[in-house]
């Protein structure tokens, strides 16, 4: 479906963790169209900076028109700085949906989110037609979104220092469990999608991997997003895509990580 550029209106904005916030924005068509593992890019006001930011989408309510944006300020100074002072009733320029979402699959899922990669797991677990576990990883005891993910699914946490559930990564978490699968879905760091990728091929499981975490003008612009592919481009011949405009949803087998 085709892209639109609005303005948003701000409906709520709180942190959720430190350096983690949450900011709900009202749209006029944008929500209604969007599917889960798409993003939005943000205009900040700033006239000095000109690409936009790209932010997943955490949740989708295409009735009312909302979506609900979950994203880590990155520094100070920076876009998602100026965003995260946003206040209710406040405009932002948004651009979306953009990207091709994640593949809906039946049978049990297996949803896997590692820090800023959780957010976009949690539209995909409410939009999955079977059962589904996540299993979240996170730093330290800044579970964000713990609870909602708690209600629409099972949940298991992997945490780095062992405050809150499994003590390692979510593949730890995956073992520990004796977790199975149908379908496998990541978004996260590269080397957490690396491991999950050579874990699903192992276990002979289809797995769908979200690049998003290497994005950054979110709109063709700046090449900084660029991945290897197994394919030819068709356009360029060489073995590369760009995760914001081909992805940033991969069967896993088709990248290189
Ligand atoms: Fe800039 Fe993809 S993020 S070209």
């Amino acid at each position: 479906m085709a892209k639109q550029i609005e303005d948003a209106r701000v409906i709520s904005q709180c942190e959720l963790a430190p350096g983690i916030y949450e900011m709900k924005i009202q749209t006029e068509t944008i929500a209604a169209q969007a599917v889960p593992g798409q993003f939005v890019s943000l205009y900040t006001k700033n006239p000095a900076k000109l690409l936009p930011r790209p932010i997943s989408l955490c949740g989708i309510d295409a009735e009312h028109g909302i979506l609900r944006l979950v994203y880590r300020v990155t520094a100070p100074g920076t876009g998602t700085d100026e965003f995260s002072g946003y206040q209710p009733g406040d405009t932002v320029r948004v651009m979306g949906p953009l990207g091709n979402g994640f593949p809906i699959e039946n049978g049990h899922a297996v949803v896997i989110g590692g820090g800023i990669g959780v957010p976009p797991m949690l539209a995909l677990a409410k939009a999955l037609p079977g059962s589904v576990t996540a299993v979240m990883g996170y730093r330290d005891a800044h579970t964000f979104l713990a609870d909602d993910f708690a209600v629409v699914c099972d949940l298991v946490i992997a945490t780095e220092d062992g405050s809150v559930g499994t003590k390692g990564n979510v593949l730890d978490a995956v073992r520990e469990h004796g977790l199975r699968a149908d379908v496998i879905y990541a978004c996260g760091p590269t080397p957490m999608l690396r491991a999950v990728k050579a874990y699903a091929a192992e276990s002979g499981v289809r797995c769908f991997l979200s690049l998003e975490e290497r994005m950054a003008c979110g709109i063709g612009a700046c090449l900084a997003c660029v991945c290897q592919s197994k394919d030819v481009d068709a356009h360029s011949h060489v073995h590369n895509k760009r995760v914001c405009k081909d992805g940033p949803v991969f069967p896993a087998e088709e990248v290189e990580l």
